[in-house]
């Protein structure tokens, strides 16, 4: 399995990065995605990434914190980009429901990862959350570059996986899949193309059931493939294989 999203750079695993890997190995998790979301995250992602060999990171600034965006952060998250550990570009996006940063602002930035992608051949990780009309439009008008992209943790309408779709982008779905109230989203599982389907755990945030209210971990990502192979009613074997396979070709590990 690999865990196409997730931040073993959060403080929440200061010191606990050994038994969090441990487990990982155990539950056959083969590789994470460890994602920045600030500068500081963005450069412990690809240290982490040098110390261990199956993590990989991506380097970039969450819409929270588009607010902080300047041009020497662009210049310092330029320089990470290029590191040989380095796999994709994000998280970027927009964010419209915490607001933390003002909109105009979450905007230029997301355009901004979006041509550094597009420029390194890098694909991009997107975060949208209740900002799926502008998430579409920016991404209509800006198109994802050769390496593509994947719209992580996906919370839109089968009609906005549609248009990702065609834009050449990955679904990726999280803990969210597992929760039993979330038939609109188990409906939009059930119809994304197996080939473009991934999976992660977004932790800490976010754990599947039956783990919710702890703190997430990469091995959870198995409850995820659980879900959506029961969903899909396929084999669990199928989607593990098919999402493993999905994430190794958007981030050519
Ligand atoms: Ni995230």
């Amino acid at each position: 399995m690999i865990d196409s999203h997730a931040h073993l750079n959060d403080p929440a695993y200061q010191n606990k990065l050994p038994e969090i890997i441990a487990s990982c190995k155990e539950a056959g998790v083969i590789a994470v995605i460890n994602v920045g979301y600030d500068l500081e995250s963005s450069r412990r992602a690809v240290e982490q990434a040098h110390s261990w060999d199956f993590i990989h990171a991506a380097v970039g600034i969450h819409p929270h914190d588009a607010a902080s965006f300047n041009e020497e952060v662009a210049a310092t998250i330029r320089g990470l980009a290029y590191d040989s550990r380095v796999v994709a570009i994000g998280e970027t996006g927009l964010d419209y429901y915490r607001n933390q940063s003002p909109r105009q602002c979450q905007q230029e930035v997301f355009r901004w990862h979006l041509n550094l992608a597009r420029e390194l051949r890098l694909p991009v990780i997107i975060h949208d959350r209740e900002a799926h009309g502008d998430t579409l439009r920016i991404l209509k008008k800006i198109k994802p570059g050769p390496a593509g992209g994947v719209m992580h943790c996906f919370s839109g309408s089968w009609e906005m996986a549609r248009d990702c779709l065609d834009l050449g982008l990955y679904i990726s779905f999280a803990g969210p899949v597992t929760f039993k109230n979330a038939t609109r989203l188990r409906e939009v599982t059930k119809r994304i193309p197996l080939e473009r389907l991934l999976v992660e755990t977004d932790s800490p945030f976010l754990s599947p059931e039956p783990y919710r209210g702890q703190r997430n971990q990469p091995a959870y990502v198995d409850r995820v493939i659980a879900a959506i192979a029961s969903i899909r009613g396929l084999a669990e074997e199928e989607v593990r294989a098919a999402t493993t396979a999905n994430a190794r070709r958007l981030f050519n590990i």
